[in-house]
């Protein structure tokens, strides 16, 4: 998608392929920084401080982390101790245990001296097929925002929550690549997005590139959303995912389950935009069984933003001895999800539609 005017995307290979480039998404939307990450160290550091998010982009984070890491050492243990490491970063995204998986697989039975070239064409095609499959996921989503606009006539209204934009992937998105591919097709459209606290992914992410790529948008706090709807002033609503289970349930950011419940008290549908890469098959009940990151209580207790001295500060907001707890994620029963759009196409909620769309 653009910035300024010229395409970009969130990861990117060197000219010389000796690193991997990422935009450090803890500045945004106040300045435009680039990272250079060197190493496996540095990869694991970008996403455990989240200058990488996203499920997607986590993963293909991580796979450009072992190929890093097999430049330097290429032996079994370095490649059993490079993936337990990647995988300790954040928790809940499945993503990344499926890139870092995948790149093992593929490195574990090669002899040392081919792994370094081998990790570093992998990591490339997993980026790649990021772009691909959310690309498709955009196609398959206009033909959800299209149908309302063929119905009402009128400006299609969309909530989304969180950052699922291209910021979270390669390129493109998962929820907001409909919105591009319906923008691309002049479908009039205007996004609501929340604000997320406590990282403010929409306020500060989602707002910013929907903003660059000229997509109409307005912040809201995150508890306004029962309210719009309530007034019918949302057609849709579109999220993305960090793990959705073999029967559907979805795991996305925290407040989104609430969403959900808005969404099916006033007749909004609920749609759920995921590569199928995000399905993780060995779990059902993702209230149960999905671990959910617990974060730093400082995202709670203290705020950052611009002021306007021109510099970014941080200020409390809570009382200085009140215990705080901070949940990064939450669950959506399948029975709350209009559809899941995938690259594959639109499908139910359920085990069976799931394997079906996989055969
Ligand atoms: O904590 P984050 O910013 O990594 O959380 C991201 C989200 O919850 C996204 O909505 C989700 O990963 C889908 S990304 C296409």
């Amino acid at each position: 998608m653009n910035v300024n005017g010229y395409p970009q995307r969130t990861i990117w290979p060197t000219a010389d392929n000796s690193a991997v480039e990422i935009i450090d998404q803890t500045k945004l939307p106040h300045e435009f920084v680039t990272l250079l990450l060197e190493s496996m160290r540095d990869a694991e550091r970008a996403i455990r401080d989240m200058q990488v998010r996203g499920a997607p982009l986590i993963g293909v984070t991580a796979a450009y982390g072992v190929a890093l890491s097999m430049r330097h050492h290429a032996s079994d243990a370095a490649l059993k101790a490079t993936c337990d490491m990647l995988l300790a970063a954040r928790p809940t995204a499945v993503n990344l245990r499926w890139g870092v998986e995948r790149m093992r697989a593929l490195l574990a039975p090669l002899p040392a001296e081919q792994r370094a070239a081998a990790a570093w064409q992998e990591a490339g095609v997993i980026a790649e097929e990021d772009v691909a499959i959310n690309r498709a996921i955009g196609v398959h989503g206009c033909d959800l925002i299209r149908a309302i606009y063929q119905r009402t006539k009128s400006t299609v209204n969309i909530l989304t929550h969180c950052n699922a934009g291209w910021l979270a992937t390669v390129d493109w998105g998962t929820a907001l690549a409909p919105i591009y591919a319906a923008v691309a097709e002049n479908i009039p459209l205007h996004v609501w997005v929340d604000e997320t606290r406590p990282r403010n992914q929409g306020a500060s992410l989602t707002a910013w590139e929907l903003g660059q790529h000229g997509v109409s948008h307005t912040v809201i706090v995150d508890n306004a959303g029962g309210h719009l709807m309530q007034h019918g002033k949302v057609d849709m609503v579109i999220v993305g995912c960090d793990r959705v289970t073999a029967r559907g349930d979805v795991c996305n950011k925290i407040g989104t389950y609430l969403k959900a419940l808005a969404a099916r008290d006033n007749g909004v549908p609920f749609y759920v935009a995921l590569p199928t890469p995000t399905i993780d098959w060995m779990l059902q009940d993702g209230v149960q069984e999905i671990p959910i990151e617990e974060r730093a209580a400082a995202e709670v207790t203290h705020i950052s933003g611009l002021a306007d001295d021109g510099q970014i500060h941080t200020v409390r907001v809570t009382p200085l001895n009140s215990p705080v707890a901070n949940y990064g994620f939450d669950v959506t029963p399948a029975r709350l999800v209009t559809a899941l759009i995938t690259e594959r196409g639109v499908v139910q909620a359920d085990e069976k539609s799931l394997r079906e769309l996989l055969l």
